[in-house]
């Protein structure tokens, strides 16, 4: 997979991506991720890449121009009923449809080629999300100033997905996971540590005994901190 991220601050990805599994897929050829200044795209003798809102109000407005081009330039149209074949062009906004595993499966699944546009929190020019975007994405109900920290996340979430991105030990234990559930609590030694011991049924071996344990916990969990995971509807959301 290709991934190309368009931003006013490329230097925020200079080393985001040079870490652990994501570190390790681009090693190994899994994906390549550039990020581009939206402000190279600008024409004009400024190089303005925002403008105050028609109509009034606060904040700044991302132009539509140095973005148009910027699409022009990587996928060769910016009609995106033209785009090739596995291309999606992802604006990550607070209007966005919220990002779920599914999400992240589906996106991961289907596209060759992933434009990511880092909005601005005041917003992007809809006639950007009008003839350029395939996907609107939230990553949750919260205000973040900007896309970037929303395009760390969603790359992490897709770039785990791609086939020979986990290591064969950390796929194996993600399927064992209960689906719909929050995960069950880790232990690793030592046994005691400053009078806290390990429960005794994960040291006693009996691995029918600590399936049984870990479900049970991982209920209790996701009741108390997620209760809206068991309410139906979202068996979707960490199985895979
Ligand atoms: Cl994608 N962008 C901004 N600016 N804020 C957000 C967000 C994205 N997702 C949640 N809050």
């Amino acid at each position: 997979m290709k991934i190309d991220v368009l931003t006013i601050f490329p230097e925020f990805f200079a080393q985001v991506f040079e870490f652990g599994i994501i570190r390790r897929a681009k090693l190994a050829g899994i994906v390549e991720i550039s990020a581009h200044d939206i402000r190279e795209f600008a024409t004009d003798k400024h190089r303005m890449v925002d403008d105050r809102p028609f109509g009034g109000g606060d904040g700044m407005v991302l132009k539509p121009e140095p973005i148009f081009a910027a699409i022009e330039w990587l996928l060769g149209t910016s009609d995106k009923a033209k785009y090739p074949n596995g291309a999606r062009v992802v604006l990550l906004t607070p209007q966005g449809r919220q990002l779920k595993q599914s999400v992240a499966k589906e996106l991961a699944d289907e596209t060759s080629h992933l434009v990511i546009i880092c909005g601005r929190y005041e917003g992007v020019d809809e006639r950007v999300n009008k003839t350029l975007v395939t996907h609107e994405i939230s990553i949750g109900d919260y205000v973040l100033s900007g896309g970037e920290p929303a395009a760390v996340v969603l790359v992490d979430s897709m770039v785990r997905l791609l086939p020979g991105a986990l290591g064969s030990e950390t796929s194996a234990i993600n399927e064992s996971f209960a689906s719909g559930m929050l995960d069950y609590p880790h232990y690793t030694r030592p046994a005691e540590y400053r009078g806290m011991k390990v429960p005794d049924v994960l040291l006693n071996g009996n691995h029918a005994e600590i399936e049984k344990w870990r479900y049970a916990m991982a209920l209790e969990k996701t009741k108390l901190n997620r209760s809206d995971l068991l309410e139906g509807d979202n068996g979707e959301m960490w199985s895979r």
